[in-house]
């Protein structure tokens, strides 16, 4: 916390919503904190919290078991701004009435501003903003007045701007509510006093100089996959210590085309990292021989990446430190108290990862950024935009994209066919506005016939997806033309491949990956 003066803390109380509200914070350019729900007044104080913001949850405060926070939280003498859950909260911590509403209210309604001031300034009498709640506020604490109504909830927003305390029962936070950046930046500004402080310039200076200190003459560990976060990793860390950080690049052999050697030219030949590449296709594709099973296949994969990790880490001696692209989502997921969030921003299956039995101390740099984040930082460090919006990709690679037992031929059909699509999506500057597209070999033949001959051929599937967060993700509805022009030059191009099919199944309840 030592390098971010103005700072704000979210206190969670389970709602899917909670990370965004922390999102929303730092995109004004002040840092904010998820913490627990149940956090002691004495240590926001300690911590120097500017303003408290009390989240939405799915909880009811009228029933007993419900999340609450101490009351002493209003006693520190900073801006408090409940949001839905949180307001009901706020109301009923400090005197005021909820009772469970005989309409749930979901969705866009139509709030009447009826105080254009302190948290509402610059709002039109009119506003549209999004709602979800079942409990409404049926009395005002003391103090407090109300600054604006919807047809089902005379309350849905209330201030005491004595004390700076509001509570808005609709969520700012959420795109569907326009005005809600309007409403956060004159709560973190106005309201509270915050100085902006929060960029990714300064994360990268503050950066460097704390894992200077931190680390002196001693070596740093890092695994590189070539994806977003552990590139951002290596590179500051590159920036920061130079050749006393260790990068091991291995190659599995279930990587797409030319990758390998995209990363070797890209960090050894040019960022002039310390880098070991390590060439482990033979030896994966031994372990993986005639598995069909996904679960398998992954545990093959996981288990045999943290035996040839350790191998190069033990050829190189004392290394003090192990580096980890941890990453915020990660962090709130461990600690949340209630697991509220946890289940929209999980981080998935996480193959590659490493053992926590390592005889190393972790380094994580990056563990309070959000993705967005990384990306700029990214950015920062100079590192080219086709990275830096690179679309996920899994740990066990192509493996999970070859259905069944991975053979070398069928890797090989694939990444030509994978490398079609890609380019041609990103011809129709398509690819940034999909979270994930990228071809699947089945494994069977079908019938087709090319000039006068029948053929007998494999199968490529193309999967494109759009997805907030890959929880939830919609079948990407992909320009006909597009997938004419993808379909026509895999059938050409590739050889072993006479028909391409379009994967029109949503997650849930398909999945993105199909194994
Ligand atoms: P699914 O297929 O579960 O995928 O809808 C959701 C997201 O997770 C990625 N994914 C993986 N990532 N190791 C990973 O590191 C894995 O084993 C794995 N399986 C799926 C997938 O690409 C998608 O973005």
């Amino acid at each position: 916390m030592h390098r971010r003066k103005d700072w704000i803390a979210i206190l969670d109380f389970g709602s899917q919503y909670t990370h965004l509200i922390a999102r929303r914070v730092r995109e004004c350019g002040v840092y904010s904190e998820i913490v627990p729900f149940n956090i002691q007044a004495r240590t926001l104080l300690s911590k120097g919290a500017s303003a408290l913001i009390l989240s939405g949850g799915p909880a009811s405060v009228t029933g007993r078991k419900s999340p609450i926070c101490s009351k002493d939280i209003f006693n520190i003498g900073v801006p408090v701004l409940g949001i839905c859950y949180g307001a009901q909260l706020m109301a009923k911590v400090l005197g005021g009435k909820v009772a469970a509403a005989k309409a749930r209210e979901y969705g866009r309604a139509s709030l009447k501003v009826r105080s254009a001031a302190n948290l509402f300034r610059g709002l039109s009498a009119r506003e549209q903003v999004w709602m979800s709640h079942g409990d409404k506020i049926t009395a005002l604490p003391r103090g407090f007045k109300i600054i604006g109504s919807t047809e089902n909830a005379q309350i849905a927003a209330m201030a005491d701007s004595t004390r700076n305390f509001y509570g808005v029962q609709f969520h700012p936070e959420v795109v569907h509510t326009p005005k809600g950046k309007k409403i956060f930046r004159n709560f973190i500004f106005d309201i509270s006093g915050c100085r902006r402080g929060w960029n990714m310039h300064s994360f990268v200076q503050s950066s460097i100089k704390e894992l200077k200190q931190k680390i002196g003459r001693e070596k740093v560990l890092c695994a590189l996959s070539g994806g977003v976060d552990s590139s951002v990793l290596a590179l500051l860390l590159h920036k920061a210590i130079r050749k006393n950080l260790v990068a091991i690049f291995i190659d599995n052999g279930l990587l797409r085309k030319d990758e390998a050697k995209l990363v070797e030219a890209r960090f050894k030949n040019y960022y002039k990292l310390n880098l070991k590449v390590i060439d482990a296709r033979r030896e994966f594709l031994k372990a993986l021989a005639g598995v069909k099973d996904p679960e398998k296949k992954r545990k093959i994969i996981g288990k045999l990446f943290i035996r040839i990790f350790e191998r190069q880490a033990k050829k190189l001696g004392r290394i003090k430190y192990l580096a980890q692209g941890t990453l915020y989502p990660d962090v709130i997921e461990s600690r949340s108290p209630i697991g509220g969030p946890s289940a929209t921003i999980k981080t998935h299956h996480n193959v590659g990862g490493l053992p926590k039995k390592f005889d190393f101390e972790l380094i994580e740099p990056l563990k309070d950024l959000f993705k967005d984040e990384v990306r700029l930082v990214g950015k920062e460090l100079g590192l080219p935009d086709d990275l830096v919006h690179r679309q996920p990709f899994p740990g066990p690679g192509l493996a999970v994209r070859v259905l069944g037992a991975v053979r070398a031929e069928y890797l090989g059909i694939l990444r030509q066919a994978d490398w079609i699509l890609v380019n041609e999506i990103k011809k129709a500057k398509l690819y940034r506005k999909l979270w994930q597209a990228f071809c699947v070999f089945i494994p069977a033949k079908t019938v087709g016939v090319m000039g006068d001959q029948r053929t007998y051929e494999y199968v490529i599937a193309i999967r494109a997806v759009t997805s907030e967060d890959a929880m939830t993700a919609h079948w990407a509805k992909l320009p006909q033309d597009l997938l004419e022009r993808v379909s026509n030059r895999i059938i050409n191009e590739v050889k072993g491949v006479n028909r391409v099919v379009y994967d029109i199944s949503s997650k849930p309840p398909s999945t993105i990956e199909w194994e």
